[in-house]
């Protein structure tokens, strides 16, 4: 079951233009978040919930972890909310309607995995409102540096900076983006 929800939500990003990470980045975001062995990942911008399943599925099969995940539209929040439960994914995810900033602020508990794919601008508000609750160090993973690169250029100085961060390019085959890519950064205090 959890791969037929897999194939059809990849199906309804590409047919409705739904905004999405597609296969290539989803693998290498698992990758990560297997490496990591997160015990907390918050996630800012849940669209309908592929790449939270993506990230679930690693999850489940290390038997820990949880995921947060952020998302301001609402249908699409519930849309996330009825693919979670239909992968049989609901007790390790918690979905949250809002604005991304405004939530992260609420969470007091250690983050040690963050993954940025909001509104471009908000990379940085974002961080910044979950720092202080970042585990040290945690994995931090940030979408579309390739494409919105001058958005988020706040974001990017900082972690290129401050922590050991690579850009990691990707050839994409959806419909919108052929070429894009994510930032890792490794945050520690
Ligand atoms: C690129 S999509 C997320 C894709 C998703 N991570 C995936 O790969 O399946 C970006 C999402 O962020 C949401 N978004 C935009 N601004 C936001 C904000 N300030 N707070 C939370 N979500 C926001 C959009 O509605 C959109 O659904």
């Amino acid at each position: 079951m959890f791969d037929q929800v897999l194939q059809e939500v990849e199906a309804q990003c590409r047919t409705e233009r739904i905004p999405m990470l597609g296969p290539e980045k989803a693998k290498f975001l698992a990758g990560c978040v297997e490496e990591a062995k997160p015990s907390l990942i918050v996630e800012c911008g849940t669209a309908i919930g592929y790449s939270g399943l993506w990230m679930l599925r690693v999850l489940k099969a290390a038997g820990s972890g949880r995921l947060i995940t952020v998302e301001i539209d609402a249908d699409r929040a519930a849309q996330a909310r009825a693919n979670f439960e239909r992968a049989g994914m609901t007790d390790l995810v918690d979905s949250r309607i809002g604005d991304a900033q405004e939530v992260l602020e609420s969470i007091q508990e250690p983050v040690d995995f963050l993954l940025l794919d909001n509104n471009f601008n908000n990379y940085f508000p974002c961080f910044q409102a979950i720092e202080s609750r970042l585990t040290n160090p945690a994995t931090v993973l940030a979408d579309n540096v390739g494409i919105g690169a001058d958005a988020m250029a706040d974001y990017l100085g900082h972690v290129r900076e401050h922590y050991e961060s690579e850009t990691h390019w990707f050839d994409i085959d959806l419909p919108w983006v052929k070429q894009d890519a994510i930032e890792v950064s490794i945050y520690r205090r």
